[in-house]
């Protein structure tokens, strides 16, 4: 048995570290590759389904393989203060990292529209949380001129760092299936996880740690989508907060992936995402957040067009107790309550 020992000491040669660099880290990464069953047999035609579950984070989302490498990196730099733009989950991964290394975390956030788990962890982390009345896009523009002028590293995913830090997850998922899957997967939202996966593939293929690469599906929320459209949004809308972004900074990237990988965007309704997400935790037992819901509801969308035999990895970006009020709100089920502390009446309730 050998202890995890985090992401940036497992993956060590295939990142910009040297003795020199901190290592600043709680453990992210080895996040389970978990067979869906359910969602298989709704594909049919043998093909195989697996989420990559990276809602099990340390912070409870992907973004703490980025924020590992994006810190530590700083840290060696002598920054004593970080900043992200958020839609809430870079800027609780942020905080939690940046207050481990002793620094100071800014995060500015379109007021109102971050679940409350977020809010909650990069409150209780101890960042310096500043909400705009504006969206993800206002403030990303905001953080960069901050950056430029200000003794602050930028730590959203315009930070090359943080894109070699998610390409971890592509390692973990050829290290476990043996090779790379047929298709990816993926929500979109500023396109950097789509390009840090793809990074991560092409060069495990390059090492010939897989023989092959796959077809990078993208997926948007239908009020959202950027790509789809070919065009900005100025007033992006959709239940998945956290891919509430109307003009991703990595755009030339992504447009890249889908070219080389020939793989396509789609958008998703709210509706489909909503099912999506109902179906993961009641019927697969696995608790996503809104916005990861939309891999699957973009596979479950296009499945007519999945090879026979196929196997198919969704990436599950973020914990579903993230946000508790889209879960209680949109889950067809409620508490039993009001009921007289007495075991037949208890039993009459259950049906028995
Ligand atoms: N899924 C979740 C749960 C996210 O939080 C994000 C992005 C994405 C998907 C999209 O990833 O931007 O790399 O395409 N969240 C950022 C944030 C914007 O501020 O937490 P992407």
């Amino acid at each position: 048995f050998k202890p995890w020992r985090g992401l940036i000491e497992t993956y060590r040669p295939y990142l910009p570290v040297t003795d020199a660099t901190p290592v600043i880290t709680l453990l992210e990464g080895n996040t389970p590759l978990i067979p869906v069953p359910y969602i298989s047999q709704q594909i049919g035609k043998g093909v195989k389904v697996l989420v990559k579950f990276d809602g099990l984070n340390p912070t409870g989302s992907f973004k703490d393989r980025g924020m590992t490498m994006a810190i530590s990196k700083a840290k060696e730099e002598g920054a004593k203060a970080v900043i992200c733009a958020s839609t809430g989950n870079t800027s609780a991964s942020a905080a939690a990292y940046a207050r481990r290394a002793g620094m100071r975390a800014f995060v500015i956030i379109p007021d109102g529209y971050v679940a409350m788990g977020k809010l909650a962890q990069a409150l209780v982390y101890g960042a310096e949380v500043i909400a705009i009345e504006g969206n993800f896009d206002d403030a990303l523009k905001i953080v960069r001129g901050l950056s430029e002028n200000y003794p602050v590293t930028l730590v959203n995913s315009i930070n090359p760092y943080r894109l070699e830090g998610q390409k971890t997850a592509a390692f973990e998922v050829v290290d476990t299936l043996g090779n790379a899957p047929d298709w990816l997967c993926i929500p979109v939202g500023n396109a950097g996880n789509i390009s840090a996966y793809w990074m991560g593939f092409c060069q495990y293929h390059q090492q010939g740690k897989c023989d092959r690469l796959p077809k990078m599906m993208g997926f948007q929320a239908a009020g959202a989508a950027p790509f789809i459209l070919g065009q900005p949004v100025p007033h992006p809308e959709t239940i998945a907060t956290a891919i509430r972004i109307g003009n991703p900074a990595n755009w030339d990237k992504a447009l890249g992936v889908k070219e080389a990988s020939q793989g396509e965007f789609n958008r998703v309704t709210d509706e489909e995402i909503l099912e999506a997400y109902r179906l993961l935790a009641a019927q697969e037992g696995i608790f996503c957040e809104p916005a990861s819901a939309t891999s699957v509801a973009g596979l479950l969308k296009v499945k007519d067009q999945v090879p026979a035999e196929a196997t198919v990895v969704c990436v599950l970006t973020g914990n579903g107790l993230k946000d508790p009020d889209a879960a209680i709100n949109n889950c067809n089920n409620q508490v039993k309550a009001g009921i007289t502390p007495d075991l037949s009446v208890v039993a009459k309730v259950m049906g028995f």
